[in-house]
């Protein structure tokens, strides 16, 4: 796929060659000056003269007319270099590669040392190429007879750069692509209808993953969950005719069992709401309900691909939300595996069920550390809007670990705040410890102080994307469907990780 080459003479043929462009850039230099000199000085006069835009995203294509070996030079605005930063350089190459496999190449190459800036050093700008490409240029494929996407895909991809070593720059791009490739599974498993992603399915799709990257894995049928008195996982399923699954894989990276990082994600493959039915508009889209299953998988695929020095415990329930004669109802009382009781007022708020016990087994699998992930609440929409994931935290510590993970990883995230007041309103009830649905004021935080209720004394931080696990645009990098967001901002974050001194 990317090809790296340290000479550039401009007399290899490609396709297309990428050249990033800054604001106020007067003068070419280094490798770029070779190039202006064997156009005579032209490519400075059509700067001057505003035919190739430094404005960032703008894109420029300039035939070569035989001047040099490559067909066409695409020229991506990268704007003042003051503002540049990774997430900029990931957008502007992301439309960039949009535009070359709109023009239905199958080869480019690009010029890595041309967005190198004080911010981006030249390992950061390769990771950024491999990974925008993936993200940018990811397709569901879909289910119609006739596919409407080119058939033509880019299949190399050269970097060019005078700068750095080979194998240095084959490294960071072989991360890159890892961090674009485990996104865009999330992505996929997010887009597939609950139809065709049943419990069962993500188990098995867990299973591979585990046998490609030698995980240990377990997958509890229904009598285990029994057995184990998740009553309160069981509840949400007990209106289906399809068996729940929880999914445990575990990454072991260190030589001891310790320091282990828990990753919940919500896994529910379809949310009717139950008997709290939602309307006929509330209930489409509900095929992705299992987002925060999906961020938990892409992670482990990239942690599986880099293999950090970290202990991981993921861990998944899934099911999805049914209405039968079986199905549990409003009023209901349930016993979760921890043994603390809850009085159901709203089956539609079965997200923080199925997750409350699969906290508790997520610590008995020996996770120190928590992070869940769910698309839990409509309520953190309202909040927060459509690009920023809500965050909870009992442990600041922690939760500065993963915010910090999710600025790099360009997947930005906000603090809610958990205050005893909300705690209350979730212990509240006149016949169990808790109670799932306290009323509608502050959905997402009453969403989190419930979850936070399992994770009792352990370090936990909660992150709700009911916002960003999808997207109704087309953007730089990517189509409209789902984001995959949270994978990469999870696997960065238990690459990165630094345990806590208790
Ligand atoms: N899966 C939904 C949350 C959701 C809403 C995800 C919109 C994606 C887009 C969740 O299970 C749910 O139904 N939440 C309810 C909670 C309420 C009943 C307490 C909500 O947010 O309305
Ligand atoms: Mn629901
Ligand atoms: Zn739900």
């Amino acid at each position: 796929m990317f090809t790296v080459n340290n000479e550039m003479d401009y007399s290899t043929d490609h396709e297309g060659l990428i050249i990033g462009l800054f604001d106020k850039q007067e003068k070419f230099s280094g490798s770029l000056k070779k190039l202006d000199e064997r156009f005579e000085g032209q490519l400075t006069e059509l700067v001057k003269a505003g035919d190739v835009s430094a404005k960032f995203k703008n894109i420029s294509k300039v035939h070569s007319f035989g001047k040099i070996a490559a067909k066409r030079i695409w020229f991506v605005g990268l704007g003042k270099e003051k503002d540049f930063n990774f997430e900029k350089l990931s957008e502007a190459l992301g439309k960039v590669f949009k535009t070359v496999k709109a023009s239905k190449l199958q080869e480019t190459a690009i010029l890595l040392d041309t967005f190198i800036t004080e911010s981006v050093n030249g390992l950061e700008a390769a990771h950024a190429i491999s990974e925008s490409f993936a993200l940018a240029t990811y397709h569901f494929k879909g289910y119609k007879q006739k596919s409407n996407e080119p058939e033509k895909k880019i299949e190399n991809i050269t970097v060019y750069s005078e700068s750095l070593d080979k194998e240095d720059i084959q490294a960071s791009l072989t991360v890159g692509l890892a961090f674009g490739n485990g996104t865009n599974s999330a992505r996929t498993l997010v887009n597939i209808p609950g139809n065709l992603l049943t419990a069962k399915d993500m188990a098995d799709y867990a299973q591979q993953l585990a046998g490609k990257y030698d995980f240990e894995v377990e997958i509890l049928d229904k009598e285990e969950i029994e057995k184990l008195g998740m009553g309160a996982f069981l509840a949400v399923n007990q209106g289906s005719t399809e068996p729940p699954k929880m999914i445990v894989l575990k990454y072991q990276g260190k030589e001891q069992w310790e320091d282990v990082i828990g990753l919940v994600g919500k896994g529910i493959t379809f949310d009717t709401g139950g008997y709290s039915i939602k309307t006929k508009a509330g209930i489409v889209g509900m095929k992705t309900d299992m987002g925060g299953a999906a961020a938990v998988l892409g992670a482990m695929e990239i942690i599986g691909e880099l293999k950090p020095e970290q202990n991981v415990v993921a861990v998944i329930p899934s099911t999805d939300n049914m209405i039968s004669g079986n199905a549990f109802k409003p009023d209901d009382v349930i016993t979760s595996m921890s043994g603390k009781t809850i009085e159901v007022l709203n089956t539609d708020a079965e997200g923080r069920l199925v997750l409350a016990d699969a906290v508790t087994y997520a610590k008995h699998h020996g996770a120190e550390y928590l992070v869940d992930v769910a698309t839990l609440t409509g309520g953190v929409i309202t909040a927060l809007g459509v690009h920023t994931t809500g965050a909870m935290t009992n442990h600041e510590t922690l939760y500065e670990q993963v915010l910090e993970a999710s600025m790099e990883a360009g997947e930005p995230m906000w603090q809610l705040p958990l205050f005893e007041k909300d705690k209350e309103r979730v212990r509240n009830s006149k016949v169990a410890d808790l109670n799932n649905s306290p009323g509608s004021e502050g959905h997402a935080i009453v969403a989190g102080a419930f979850i936070g209720e399992f994770a009792e004394g352990t370090p936990w931080v909660h992150l709700d994307i009911a916002g960003t696990a999808t997207t109704s645009k087309e953007h730089d990098l990517g189509p409209a469907g789902a984001t995959g967001v949270m994978s990469r901002t999870l696997a960065l974050f238990v690459e990165r990780f630094e345990p806590i001194k208790k």
